[in-house]
């Protein structure tokens, strides 16, 4: 069940009960692509940065090492040891930039495996049926997200097939779900717009696929190659249309400015790769702009990357150490900026979730807004 707590303006401060535990939104879900956090982050850690929900990715695990060998071994949750909720992204995106020799049809998609070649089919039921041998708690629905620089005529095409493709989503999600030897037979589904930039096509999708009574909208196909006004603009025009009492989702998203941006314009999840793919690289997120800790202006650094913050590294850790650890590449370095990239993002959910209560969004973002702008 989804419940609105609070609202100021368009921001919601929202929880959504699952089988695994409450989700209180606005949430930022922590990227492990092939059931593992990069950068040597295992699942126990987790609690400690306050990881809610663990999205992982239908087409890596279909791949290596299969979702039948998960299922096997009990699903997701026993395999990786994590029992709060996972978000399982389709596979439909992740073939559109991985995989090779893509060939789109009514039925699916055919495509070439990124780690041995071997051919794929993977369609709306294929994506289900592997997302219910995971078990994870919410499934994603099998879409194609058309390329930002896409025509008209194809995104609108896409378009159409992705609402057919969901609709068979929910029909083999619904078989699955009443099957006997299904684990997680509460497993939700939630659908996603699509329309790239073009407005009308989107705002047209939002509405068909509102009408299908989902467990929760997603908005994909965008930060991808668009400008951040772009994106803005969509979702300022295609949120209203999506039911307002199920939560949404805004995939692939993104900075902590754009994470600010989306919650006023009525997003409840999110994800990204940035905190961890920029901690593997040394750069870490503070509340005056990013740090690059491999500069030499922390060789004799001794304090935390920042003051106050309550992560595993800044508890223990000064600059110096962590700028050390990079540069002589053990692998502690990464770890470390990881999880206070992680600890930044999941804390400042947590203060977003604070001041919507509060009615204090607006003067929180324009606050947060103007740390990050300064250069340090
Ligand atoms: N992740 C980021 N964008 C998208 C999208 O458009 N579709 C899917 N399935 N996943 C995404
Ligand atoms: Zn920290």
């Amino acid at each position: 069940m989804y419940q609105i707590l609070a609202t100021e303006g368009k921001a919601k401060r929202a929880r959504l009960e699952t089988v695994h535990g409450t989700i209180q939104t606005p949430v930022f879900m922590n990227v492990g692509t092939a059931a593992a956090i990069k950068g040597a982050v295992a699942t126990t850690d987790l609690q400690e940065i306050g990881t809610q929900v663990e999205l992982s990715n239908t087409y890596h695990l279909h791949v290596r090492p299969g979702d039948k060998v998960v299922k096997q071994l009990g699903g997701l949750h026993k395999f990786m040891n994590w029992d709060k909720p996972i978000l399982t992204d389709s596979g439909g995106f992740q073939v559109f930039s991985l995989a090779g020799l893509r060939k789109i049809k009514e039925e699916g998609v055919y495509f070439n495996s990124h780690v041995d070649g071997r051919k794929i089919f993977m369609g709306p039921e294929e994506s289900m049926q592997i997302q219910s041998n995971l078990a994870s708690t919410i499934a994603m629905a099998f879409d194609e997200c058309p390329s930002s620089v896409a025509e008209r005529d194809y995104v609108r095409k896409s378009v159409e097939r992705t609402t057919r493709w969901l609709k068979r989503c929910k029909t083999e999600m619904a078989r699955l779900n009443n099957l006997p030897d299904t684990i997680n037979q509460h497993q939700m589904l939630f659908g996603i717009n699509q329309g790239a930039i073009y407005e009308d096509i989107r705002i047209e999708h939002a509405q068909q696929i509102a009408e299908l009574d989902l467990d929760g909208y997603a908005v994909g196909g965008l930060a991808v190659g668009e400008s951040h006004e772009e994106m803005y603009h969509i979702l300022d025009e295609v949120v209203p249309y999506l039911p307002q009492n199920k939560p949404t989702y805004l995939m692939g998203v993104g900075t902590p400015a754009n994470i600010l941006e989306g919650v006023e314009r009525g997003i409840d999840f999110f994800d990204c790769v940035y905190p961890s793919r920029n901690g593997r690289h040394g750069h870490v997120y503070t509340n005056h702009g990013k740090l690059n800790l491999f500069n030499a202006k922390y060789e004799l650094d001794d304090q935390p990357i920042e003051e106050g913050c309550q992560c595993p590294a800044c508890r223990h850790y000064s600059r110096a150490y962590i700028r050390h650890l990079l540069k002589a590449k053990e692998m502690l370095g990464m770890r470390l900026c990881v999880l206070h990239n992680l600890y930044f993002y999941n804390h400042m959910m947590e203060e977003i979730r604070d001041a919507i209560e509060k009615g204090q969004f607006k003067e929180y973002k324009a606050k947060k807004l103007a740390g990050f702008e300064e250069t340090t």
